[in-house]
């Protein structure tokens, strides 16, 4: 079943039906597909992010909840809470952790304004209806101060992080999605979305322009995956 991409309308119902769908093999397919860089990646926005004993930390889009494990194994004093709207990806997660967990729509989370002092999205915000209004509704969830830490497959810009995007996601990671995915199409909605979606430079000035400042943003994979950090102003 194809699910909508970025800009093609509401698909958010599908959206979690499609996540659901690939909860019980979303883990070693993760580590499978990325020989395991999806981790160095976490472990580097986390670096960045110093997460403080005594600190509250969302963990929204939160899947599986591997950000919210890795935090809690660095950080045993941090309260961490995961977010997400797919109860088969959550369910693990919790199963996973041990911890605290909210079934929510992230674009009207059940937290008061300013109950975070750091947030992290690792690989959610291109499967939002609009990833502005998910920019606001972080910056409403988090105090003034708090730290943002996004991870993301932006839209590929340059020719040469191009050619590094059709080799790895036109190629390998469909046929790997096909030989080992119960969910094939997931894996084609995943490059599709990524061609569909901001630019790493195009969601830096989305976040200035939705509650935060001191943007900045690297590319720890040319063509498929960067980091943005920002504070919530
Ligand atoms: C690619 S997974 C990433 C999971 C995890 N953060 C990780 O690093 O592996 C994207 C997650 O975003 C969740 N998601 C997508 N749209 C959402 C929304 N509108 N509200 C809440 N969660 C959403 C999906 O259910 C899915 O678990």
């Amino acid at each position: 079943m194809s699910v909508p991409l970025p800009g093609e309308g509401p698909r958010a119902g599908q959206v979690r039906a499609m996540f659901d769908r690939v909860a019980p093999s979303y883990d070693l397919l993760n580590r499978v597909m990325s020989l395991r860089i999806d981790q160095a990646w976490r472990s580097r926005l986390l670096r960045e992010l110093a997460p403080k004993q005594g600190e509250a930390m969302l963990d929204l889009c939160a899947g599986t909840m591997d950000v919210a494990a890795m935090a809690r194994r660095r950080v045993p004093g941090l309260t961490i809470v995961g977010a997400d709207f797919s109860f088969g990806m959550l369910s693990r997660g919790v199963r996973k952790t041990g911890l605290p967990a909210a079934q929510a729509d992230a674009l009207a989370l059940p937290f008061q304004s300013r109950s975070f002092d750091l947030a992290t999205v690792t690989f959610g915000m291109r499967n939002l209806d609009s990833w502005e209004a998910g920019l606001r509704e972080l910056a409403r969830a988090l105090r003034p101060g708090a730290r943002l830490g996004i991870l993301e497959f932006f839209r590929p810009e340059t020719a040469g992080t191009r050619v590094v995007h059709v080799a790895i996601n036109k190629v390998m990671v469909p046929v790997m999605g096909r030989i080992l995915s119960p969910d094939p199409a997931a894996y084609r909605y995943l490059v599709a979305s990524m061609e569909r979606f901001a630019s790493r430079p195009e969601f830096e000035e989305g976040a200035r322009r939705n509650g935060f400042r001191d943007v900045r943003g690297e590319t720890l994979f040319p063509g498929m995956c960067g980091l943005v950090t920002a504070v919530r102003a």
